[in-house]
């Protein structure tokens, strides 16, 4: 046994967290903390104390002691060693170094310590190796939370989907009902007219509108819910015609699932956990689209150098659009793309299908439509219609300006200053993270920021982020401002940006979808996606 323990303490020597090697209790190392301030000489930069059976290996954190004890027989110079990785490590987890944040933290920190010592003896592992360990852990978490904010999103769109389903069903049945009950139904028909029956000035169809909704929200298990409404159903329709009354009820029945598929429970996702799902479709917190059974989706990918005293090392664009339709009398259709005012968009390089017709950036109308306008287009069938491409350093054409500024104190400090501005207006990032690099072993003392900000154990870089930044709301620019110990103001390079954007940063876009036979409007869905493949400032 070699390294007795590893232990965080108080300048008077009481103890804040303890990792112990070997067997000894509680009073022992206690003991040992307690009595170790009183060894320390004072006025002297020694970082090594000795008593007749231990040796304290020690450095300060600021208003703390990090140590390790060992027995005499260890080797002084790698105790020093591993007692310098150990401090790191506190570094890349503690946003400071207090006892609070310490004890905050008090379980990675020391399984962290376990990865470096096992059995009083050194493990063979770099700083490096454990903060690929810890990054592991974190990003375990975080696939965690995304996974449950995915079971969230899609027990809502099931929810959604279910809702439109029963909806579908409850008009047929009403439809049918309608027509077995002959002139009746067209009394129904009647009382859409609003007053015709002289009972009820609220149209018949929306009468029974705000049950689907409270029943899709809230119940689990439609099935016993059902009766719930069919006697709410009966309730509204004693002031109603005797049709009404007939429909409601068969509206109510239409609740009780009548088909296995609506009636299986609205838990799919169960299978899908195994997969990493959100990371997959990549579209983190950026709100869902509702399909039309024209959809199209524009997707840009953004693989961007800034340079940290201004100026664009390189910036390339690319950008798809991929046409999905899935309704048969929908197959004869054309798109005009809408005409961004961006300088930029004329700087763009545009590649048509070779089935459609070609159009150029610099064209005031562009369209896209087949060639031989008597075919439709592919039907339920992901179609690509359009690549785009932008390559260039023109600074203007950076959506999200970052402005990273160290300024050494010349005092062993800088103060670092950063701030953001979105300068497109075709897009909302959701989901931004701005990651600072840190000198090794510093801890950031943040003054002022907008947003949130915590430690990348893996990397040791300070993450500052931000759900939503938005061109029409106060989030539009924001800054950080934290101080550090270290005077390289190279050292806070390169900051990493992320983000997943909505909107096209080209200023791509369908204004309008149109039939070829009659040229009149059909309506139409649209999904943009932005995906950083690198955005950085260097
Ligand atoms: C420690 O690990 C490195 C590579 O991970 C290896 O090259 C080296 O030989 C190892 N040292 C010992 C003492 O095992
Ligand atoms: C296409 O959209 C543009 C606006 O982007 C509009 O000026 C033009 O009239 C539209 N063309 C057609 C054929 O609808
Ligand atoms: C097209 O849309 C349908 C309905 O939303 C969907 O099921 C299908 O997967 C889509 N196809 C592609 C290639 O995106
Ligand atoms: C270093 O100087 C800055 C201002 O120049 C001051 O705010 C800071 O407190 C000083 N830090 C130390 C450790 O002296
Ligand atoms: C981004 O662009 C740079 C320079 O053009 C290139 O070296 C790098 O491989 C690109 N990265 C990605 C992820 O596409």
């Amino acid at each position: 046994m070699v390294v007795l323990a590893a232990s965080i303490c108080t300048k008077g020597g009481k103890a804040v967290i303890s990792r112990q090697f070997r067997d000894m209790s509680r009073a022992r190392i206690e003991s040992l903390l307690a009595s170790f301030p009183k060894l320390i000489p004072t006025g002297t930069q020694h970082t090594t104390v000795e008593t007749a059976d231990v040796r304290y290996v020690y450095q300060p954190l600021e208003d703390l002691y990090i140590l390790l004890i060992t027995n005499k027989a260890s080797n002084i110079l790698q105790d020093i060693d591993t007692l310098h990785l150990f401090a790191r490590v506190v570094s890349d987890l503690c946003r400071s170094a207090d006892e609070r944040e310490i004890l905050n933290k008090a379980f990675e920190i020391l399984g962290a310590f376990d990865e470096i010592v096992a059995l009083g003896y050194r493990e063979n592992v770099t700083l490096m190796q454990v903060r690929s360990v810890l990054e592991m852990e974190s990003h375990e978490e975080k696939i965690q939370e995304i996974i449950a904010r995915n079971k969230e999103q899609e027990a809502k769109e099931e929810l959604k989907r279910r809702a439109k389903q029963l909806e579908v069903q409850r008009r047929e049945q009403q439809r049918r009902a309608a027509s077995g009950a002959g002139s009746g139904g067209m009394g129904m028909y009647g009382g859409l007219g609003g007053g015709a029956s002289g009972y009820s000035p609220v149209p018949r169809f929306d009468a029974p509108e705000p049950t689907p909704s409270r029943i899709t929200t809230s119940s689990p298990a439609p099935a016993s819910r059902a009766p719930a409404f069919k006697s709410s159903g009966m309730k509204l329709g004693s002031k109603k015609t005797k049709q009404a009354e007939l429909l409601d009820a068969l509206g109510g029945e239409a609740f009780i699932p009548p088909t296995p598929e609506a009636s299986a429970p609205p838990t799919p996702y169960a299978a899908h956990t195994p997969s990493t799902p959100a990371l997959d479709s990549g579209r983190g917190s950026v709100p869902e689209v509702d399909q039309e059974s024209i959809h199209v989706a524009i997707k840009e990918h953004i693989n961007l150098s800034i340079l940290r005293d201004g100026g664009v090392q390189s910036m390339e664009l690319k950008g798809d659009m991929v046409l999905n339709i899935t309704d048969e009398s929908m197959a004869h259709i054309k798109l005009n793309l809408t005409s961004p005012a961006l300088d930029f968009a004329r700087a763009l390089q545009f590649k048509n299908h070779p089935n459609t017709n070609k159009f150029t950036a610099t064209q005031a109308e562009k369209v896209i439509a087949l060639k031989d306008a008597s075919k439709p287009f592919p039907l339920n069938h992901g179609t690509g219609v359009l690549k785009w491409r932008y390559v260039g350093t023109d600074e203007s054409n950076v959506p999200l300006s970052i402005n990273c500024w160290p300024s050494p104190s010349g005092n062993g400090t800088c103060e670092v200053s950063i701030e953001y501005d979105l300068e497109n207006e075709h897009v909302t990032l959701y989901d931004v993270t701005i990651s600072i690099p840190l000198p090794d072993g510093a801890y950031p003392s943040v003054s002022s920021h907008t947003g949130s900000w915590a430690l990348e154990p893996g990397s040791h870089a300070l993450a500052w982020s931000i759900p939503v930044i938005s061109s029409d709301d106060d989030t539009k620019s924001g800054s950080l401002v934290f101080e550090v110990s270290g005077e390289d103001a190279g050292a806070f390079f390169p900051v990493n940006v992320r983000f997943v954007g909505q909107g096209s940063i080209a200023g791509v876009g369908v204004e309008s979808v149109k039939t070829t036979t009659g040229g009149e409007d059909v309506p139409f869905s649209v999904d943009s996606l932005v995906v950083v493949e690198k955005y950085a400032v260097v």
